[in-house]
C-alpha cells in the first residue's frame, strides 16, 4: 500500500525533479590515475579526509587496491595506479578505456609520464601525444568528464626532462580544456624537494604526499562544485 502510494506521488512530479533528485543523491566517482605515485602511500586518503572535512564524499573507483596504511584511517583503497607503467605504452595497448569501463568515473586526475622519463627518457612532446589519447579515452568514455592533470612531482635524476614536460603541459592543456568537459591543470612540481619531499629519488615520503593531496585539493573541490553548478 505504501509503495503504491509512494509510486503515485513520485509519477506526480515532473520528470526534471526526478532526474535532480537523483543526481543529488548519487555519489562522484573519482579515479585516481597514474602510476605508483598514484599508487603507493597516503595522498588519496588525505585527500579523500580533507574533501569529507568539507561535506564531500567521494566513490573512489579503479581496478586496483592501496595497501598503505595511512594514520589507521578506514579509507576506499580503490585506484588505478600502475606501478612501472608509462603513458606511451598505456595508450599503446588502449588500457585506459577498458579500466573505465570496468570503474566509470566522474572526476579523473592523471599524474602520469614520471616512469617514461624514468625508463624510457621520453620527451616531452610525445608523452603529450600520449596524454592527448588518454583525454580522448576519457571524454570518449564521459563526455562530461572532469579531468585534473598534473604537472609532475621531481625525478631529480632527470630534471631537465621534467622541467621540459612540466613547462609544456600549461598550453597542452589549455588547448584541451572543453566546458561540456572541464580540465584543470594542478602543479606538483613547484614546492616540491626533491630530496626531502622523497623517500628513494623518486617516490613521495610522507611530506611530499601532504603536499600532493594539498595540490591537488582545489582543483578537486572546483571539479565537485561543477558538478552542483548544474543543477
Ligand atoms: C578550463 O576551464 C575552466 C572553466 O570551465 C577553468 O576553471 C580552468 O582553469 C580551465 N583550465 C585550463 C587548463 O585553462
Amino acid at each position: 500500500m505504501l509503495k503504491a502510494a509512494l509510486a503515485l506521488a513520485l509519477a506526480a512530479l515532473p520528470r526534471s525533479a526526478l532526474a535532480q533528485a537523483d543526481q543529488e543523491q548519487r555519489t562522484l566517482r573519482y579515479m585516481p590515475f597514474g602510476d605508483s605515485i598514484t599508487d603507493y602511500g597516503c595522498w588519496r586518503p588525505w585527500l579523500a579526509e580533507k574533501l569529507k572535512a568539507d561535506g564531500h564524499t567521494l566513490d573512489f573507483v579503479g581496478g586496483r587496491r592501496a595497501e598503505a596504511e595511512c594514520d589507521g584511517l578506514d579509507y576506499d583503497r580503490d585506484h588505478e595506479g600502475h606501478p612501472g607503467f608509462q603513458a606511451v605504452d598505456i595508450v599503446k595497448d588502449n588500457q585506459l578505456a577498458g579500466w573505465l569501463a570496468d570503474n566509470p568515473a566522474d572526476i579523473i586526475t592523471m599524474h602520469l609520464g614520471t616512469v617514461d622519463i624514468v625508463r624510457s627518457s621520453t620527451k616531452a612532446d610525445v608523452i603529450l601525444q600520449a596524454y592527448d589519447a588518454l583525454v580522448d579515452a576519457m571524454r570518449e568514455h564521459n563526455p562530461a568528464m572532469r579531468i585534473i592533470v598534473s604537472q609532475i612531482i621531481p625525478f631529480p635524476a632527470n630534471d631537465g626532462l621534467v622541467q621540459a614536460l612540466n613547462a609544456a603541459i600549461p598550453a597542452w592543456a589549455e588547448s584541451r580544456n572543453t566546458t561540456e568537459s572541464p580540465l584543470w591543470l594542478v602543479d606538483q612540481y613547484t614546492g616540491f624537494s626533491g630530496t626531502a619531499d622523497l623517500y628513494d629519488g623518486l617516490h613521495p615520503s610522507e611530506s611530499g604526499d601532504v603536499k600532493i593531496s594539498e595540490a591537488f585539493y582545489p582543483a578537486m573541490l572546483q571539479a565537485i562544485e561543477s558538478f552542483e553548478a548544474e543543477k
